[in-house]
């Protein structure tokens, strides 16, 4: 027996999806160093944010190719919901990147011209190995977020609040919608050996343009030859692997399923205090976090 939408979100088939606006006011002189006394690790931050305008409506693209294949109406809603929920973060991540721009990081113009290249390419590849790295990009943001989110009073004390409430709002969404691009890679073209692949080919090709980013980054800053920041961005890309990295094995197992994959509460915390204030009226600008408060609550 078919069941109705309700039972099959209450059953944890589906998982509602809100589409929030990224209204977030970045200063023109929000700093590129964003988090006191960790320049390395923001400059890295920002270069995983030049990838998303990039990386971001490939997904939109492959998801939405796809949705004329797709049977099931709640995966199709999913999968709707899933391309709106992208072009808002890609959107606001073109905004805050062209902070960085107007700031002098010209070369970021000369790997942005390549990326768009890359992704031009990855655009022809069959639809089942596209959706398969976007799927394998999606799991590894899972454990991306839960380190992000587990170790956020560590990592974002006094940064700039904006940015630490972006980069977090972009992070709860992924939680949010981190079932849509393997039901959809399952809905369309189930086989185990094109998705394990995806998992390596998604995530190692947006760690390596990433890199790419932050090292033009850091470069610009006179940082990237001195061996105490190298160092730095070594151990900053260790703890990233080691929060990462469990999330990309589990993807990598026959049988894979995201759901077994627990939110982190402070994420469910952030999903249903803004459902309380939506609730209430129209959100004209996104509550920020407090980075001065030692345990960082959620800011609604
Ligand atoms: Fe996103
Ligand atoms: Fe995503």
């Amino acid at each position: 027996m078919e069941l109705q939408q309700d039972e099959r979100t209450a059953a944890g088939r589906c998982q509602p999806i809100t589409v929030r606006q990224g209204a977030f006011e970045f200063s023109p002189d929000t700093p590129a160093h964003w988090i006191p006394g960790k320049a390395e690790f923001a400059q890295m931050v920002n270069g995983a944010s030049f990838v998303m305008p990039h990386l971001e409506p490939f997904l939109v693209a492959t998801l939405g190719e796809a949705m004329q294949w797709i049977e099931d109406p709640d995966v199709r809603r999913e999968a709707r919901d899933f391309c709106m929920q992208e072009t808002q973060h890609y959107r606001t991540h073109r905004r805050f990147n062209d902070l960085l721009l107007a700031q002098g990081y010209c070369r970021l113009a000369e790997v942005e011209a390549d990326m768009a290249a890359a992704y031009r390419r990855l655009a022809k590849l069959p639809l089942g190995r596209r959706l398969a790295y976007s799927a394998g990009f999606e799991a590894m943001t899972l454990g991306l977020t839960r380190w992000l989110v587990s170790n956020r009073t560590e990592l974002f004390t006094g940064a700039d609040r904006q940015a630490v409430s972006f980069i977090l709002w972009h992070m709860v969404e992924e939680t949010e919608h981190k079932l849509v691009a393997h039901d959809v890679y399952q809905a369309v073209t189930p086989s185990y050996w094109r998705r394990a692949f995806g998992v390596l080919h998604g995530s190692i090709d947006v760690i390596r343009w990433s890199r790419r980013c932050y090292i033009a980054l850091l470069e610009h800053d006179g940082r990237w030859r001195k061996w105490s920041s190298r160092l730095r961005v070594w151990y900053w890309a260790a703890r990233f692997l080691g929060g990462a990295g469990p999330s990309l094995l589990r993807a990598l197992v026959p049988g894979h399923d995201p759901r077994r994959e627990r939110n982190h509460p402070w994420v469910d915390q952030w999903i249903a205090g803004y459902a309380r204030i939506s609730a209430a009226g129209k959100i004209k600008a996104m509550p920020l976090i407090d980075t001065a408060s030692p345990a960082m609550p959620v800011p609604f």
